[in-house]
């Protein structure tokens, strides 16, 4: 039977039906229709659902939707301030930082969680913490590149 789950999603309360077993990920796709984080593996391994759930990046693929009751859930729908982008937004766009865009998301979420625990980071750190967010086009130095402006 289904689950009704209460949660804040960007700052606002949220309210779905979940079957127990459907991931965090699902439910913000399908039942809240952010699709700004993408299942790329579904298995944790590339990142492309990263969210941060009260303010600790996840993979939003490997959890469930019934365990966001009462925790609040930020996703990259409630990063830019309606048209205006983040400034880590904007750097992405001017370093070219992204092509088919479907690691995107996930990477600048999780870009984020960290220049807010580490304002000022070394490269080989932040290539460390991104190391979980996969990405097939850009070769990543464009990413690295962006990140470290933003930073800057
Ligand atoms: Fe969650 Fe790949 S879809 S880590
Ligand atoms: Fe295509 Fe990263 S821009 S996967």
């Amino acid at each position: 039977s289904k689950v009704h789950v209460t949660t804040t999603v960007n700052g606002d309360q949220a309210e779905f039906l979940c079957e127990p077993r459907e991931t965090l990920l699902d439910c913000l796709r399908d039942k809240l229709h952010l699709t700004g984080s993408k299942e790329g593996c579904g298995t944790g391994d590339c990142g492309a659902c990263s969210v941060t759930v009260d303010d600790r990046l996840v993979c939003s693929c490997l959890m469930l939707g019934v365990e966001a009751e009462g925790k609040e859930i930020k996703t990259i729908e409630g990063m830019a301030d309606g048209e205006n982008l983040r400034p880590l937004q904007a750097k992405f766009i001017e370093h070219a930082a992204l092509q088919c865009g479907v690691c995107t998301p996930g990477i600048l979420v999780a870009s984020e969680a960290l220049l807010k625990k580490n304002p000022d980071p070394t490269e080989e750190e932040l290539r460390y913490w991104l190391a979980g967010n996969l990405c097939r086009c850009t070769g990543y130095d464009k990413i690295i590149r962006a990140v470290m402006d933003a930073a800057a």
